[in-house]
């Protein structure tokens, strides 16, 4: 009896990556896309919603509800990333949808589908590929959603440097206090989570010969993906181009594609110049300065440390990606198109 396809929600900020990752979700027979949420991240969140209406059309995937989320961060200014993906957020291939998003918030959507969920005696895997300000409201306002939640597997953060400062990845950057809110709530509400930070996200490229073979198909999403693989290789003026977000994906679908390693991680929230980094705690002698006295059991953030009677932002314990079987990954996102 084969295995039932895998539940999940993306929340999005679509973005050419993003529009990766809704393509593979959307079309892989082993995913079920439950729903799609949208934040203010990449670009405003009125264009994310628009973006990520038309990216779902040309998967042929119209049944999924799309929902519009925060229009900016909790307490940050919003900086978009067009200088990345383009002032339309899709590289300039923006299209109008004929659709509508749902009447529902995001969160309101996301709470509707977890708690059904849970009715059903499912668990949902939360895909956040943006910046988390929806989830962290979700997780505040409505704590007993996470009966329906499998595991967060998150794009975001870095053990190894940033991408928006030289510290700080840029969902984290975006919205450092909803990223520490969601690893705090995560901690307390015993979710297991996944990071699929910048150590793995830079690393699964496909190329213009890829992107040949998909102009080829007689495939709307297929095209659409060959012109965003193009912008991105012009932009940077590169042989290659990342999937990113839709690397997340894959490793729903395939986590023994990813190398883990499980750690407390924290985010720094302080202003300067590691405001939004993700701090990966790797010390494995507990006698240091503010070390892990012991990896911290779900449902224990880390408090109090044993250095410092100082509270410390809590730590989550998280299983941080820091392998991938790049060339795995890019031929299971590629299969989307049956390329
Ligand atoms: O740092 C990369 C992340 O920021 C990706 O999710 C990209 O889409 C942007 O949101
Ligand atoms: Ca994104």
């Amino acid at each position: 009896m084969p295995n039932p396809p895998t539940p999940l929600i993306l929340d999005v900020d679509t973005g050419v990556d993003d529009a990766f990752a809704l393509m593979l979700a959307a079309r892989h027979p082993d995913l079920e896309l439950r729903a799609v949420t949208c934040v203010a991240g990449n670009a405003a969140v009125d264009q994310v919603v628009a973006n990520t209406l038309y990216v779902l059309d040309t998967a042929g995937a119209r049944e999924v509800p799309v929902a519009r989320g925060a229009a900016r961060p909790l307490l940050a200014p919003p900086h978009d990333a067009g200088h990345v993906h383009g002032a339309d957020g899709l590289g300039g291939f923006a299209r109008p949808s004929d659709r509508r998003a749902s009447s529902l918030s995001a969160v309101a959507l996301l709470r509707q589908e977890l708690l059904r969920a849970i009715g059903a005696g499912e668990k949902v895997t939360l895909v956040p590929l943006a910046p988390q300000t929806n989830i962290a409201l979700l997780l505040r306002t409505y704590p007993e959603v996470a009966g329906g939640i499998e595991r967060i597997v998150f794009m975001g953060g870095s053990a190894s440097g940033g991408n928006a400062t030289a510290a700080a990845e840029f969902n984290m950057w975006h919205d450092p206090e909803a990223a520490a809110i969601v690893l705090a709530a995560c901690a307390e509400l015993s979710i297991p989570v996944t990071m699929y930070g910048l150590d793995v996200f830079q690393r699964v490229t496909v190329d213009g010969d890829d992107a040949a073979r998909l102009r080829d198909l007689p495939d709307p999403a297929a095209q659409l993906a060959a012109a965003l693989i193009d912008q991105q290789r012009a932009l940077f003026g590169q042989e290659t181009c990342r999937i990113g977000d839709a690397g997340a994906v894959c490793a729903v679908l395939d986590p023994e594609g990813l190398g883990v390693s499980t750690f407390p991680v924290r985010v720094e929230v302080a202003p300067g110049l590691t405001r939004g980094q993700t701090i990966v705690d790797r010390r494995t002698w507990h006698g240091d300065h503010r070390a892990p006295s012991t990896t911290p059991k779900h449902g224990q953030g880390q408090g109090i440390s044993s250095y410092s009677t100082a509270p410390v932002v809590p730590a989550a314990t998280v299983d941080v990606a820091l392998e991938v079987d790049a060339a795995r990954y890019a031929a299971l996102w590629l299969s989307a198109f049956g390329a």
